[in-house]
C-alpha cells in the first residue's frame, strides 16, 4: 500500500510543518525568476476570531480578497499572440535533438487546456466563490494560446508536417485530462501551485539548456518560451494566494484539501502524454 493509500486510510499521519511558515515561503533569490508580483498582497495574519463568523461570512471575505487581487492584475494581462515574434528569425536548425523533444512535450501537453478548465471552473463552483472562476477564464485563454504557439512554431520549422503535429495534439485530447475532476476551491489550488511552478521551472531549464549551446539559439524558440514561462508564474501566483486566503479564513481545511493533494499530486503530462 502506497503512502497516498495509507493516508487515505488513515493508518499514517504526515508530520505537518507549521502552516504559516510553510506558506509564509517565499520565492528564493537563486531562482532567478523576476517578477512585479506582489507575492505580500495577502498574508495570514489579522484574523482576530473566526468562531463569531458563519461559513458565508468567511467565504465572502476570501472572495473579496481575491477579486481584489484579480483586479488588481487582470486588466493588463492578455494572452501571447502569434505577432508578438519576428518569426523570420527563427533559427530551427540550432534547436538540437534535446530541446526538439522537449518542445514537441509541452507542445503536447499544453494543447488540451479546455479540461483542465472545465475541471477548474467547476471547482469554483463547488466552492461557492466567484474568484476561481473568474480566474479560470483568464487562465484558459492564455494556456490555449501557449499550445497554440509552439504548434505554429513547429510548423513554420519544417522540423515536422502540419499533418503529424496534428495528429498528436489530436491524441493528447483523444486521451482526455480527468485530474481535478471533482476537486473544490481550494484542492483546485493546491493542485494549480505545485503544477504552475514546475511547469515554469520546466520552462526556465529549457532557456538555459537553449542558451548554453555552443551553436547558437533559435531566438523565437526562447522567446516563446521565456513569455510562456512568465505566465506560468503569474498562474502559479494567484493559486498559491488563493491557498493563503482559503486558509486564512479555513485553517483546518489544511490536512484535506491541501496535504491530500499534495500527497496524491501528479503533472499533466503523466496523462496527456505519457510516453515522453
Ligand atoms: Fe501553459
Ligand atoms: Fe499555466
Amino acid at each position: 500500500m502506497g503512502a497516498a493509500e495509507r493516508l487515505e486510510h488513515g493508518m499514517m499521519r504526515l508530520p505537518l510543518p507549521p502552516l504559516p511558515n510553510l506558506l509564509r515561503r517565499k520565492p528564493n533569490p537563486e531562482d532567478h525568476i523576476t517578477d512585479d508580483l506582489d507575492w505580500n498582497a495577502i498574508d495570514l495574519r489579522g484574523v482576530e476570531d473566526l468562531r463569531s463568523k458563519s461559513i458565508e461570512e468567511k467565504r465572502a471575505l476570501v472572495d473579496t480578497a481575491m477579486n481584489g487581487l484579480l483586479d488588481r492584475y487582470l486588466p493588463r494581462r492578455r494572452p501571447i499572440s502569434f505577432d508578438d515574434y519576428d518569426w523570420n528569425q527563427m533559427r530551427p536548425e540550432k534547436v538540437d535533438p534535446v530541446l526538439r523533444k522537449s518542445t514537441w512535450f509541452v507542445n503536447s501537453v499544453e494543447s488540451n487546456a479546455q479540461d483542465a478548465g472545465a475541471n477548474i471552473a467547476s471547482a469554483s463552483r463547488k466552492g461557492k466563490v466567484t474568484w476561481l472562476g473568474r480566474f479560470e477564464e483568464k487562465w484558459e485563454e492564455e494556456e490555449i494560446m501557449h499550445g497554440q504557439i509552439f504548434r505554429e512554431w513547429f510548423i513554420k520549422s519544417d522540423l515536422v508536417s502540419q499533418q503529424e503535429i496534428d495528429a498528436q495534439i489530436q491524441a493528447v485530447r483523444d486521451r482526455g485530462f480527468r485530474i481535478g475532476e471533482g476537486f473544490n476551491e481550494l484542492e483546485a489550488a493546491s493542485y494549480g501551485w505545485p503544477q504552475e511552478t514546475t511547469g515554469m521551472y520546466f520552462y526556465k531549464s529549457m532557456i538555459n539548456y537553449a542558451k548554453q549551446s555552443e551553436n547558437g539559439y533559435d531566438p523565437v524558440l526562447v522567446k516563446i518560451l521565456t513569455d510562456v514561462m512568465s505566465q506560468e508564474n503569474f498562474h502559479r501566483y494567484v493559486y498559491f494566494m488563493g491557498m493563503k486566503a482559503t486558509l486564512k479564513y479555513f485553517p483546518q481545511r489544511f490536512g484535506k484539501d491541501v496535504v491530500h493533494t499534495l500527497v496524491n499530486f501528479q503533472m499533466p503530462g503523466h496523462v496527456k502524454y505519457p510516453f515522453f
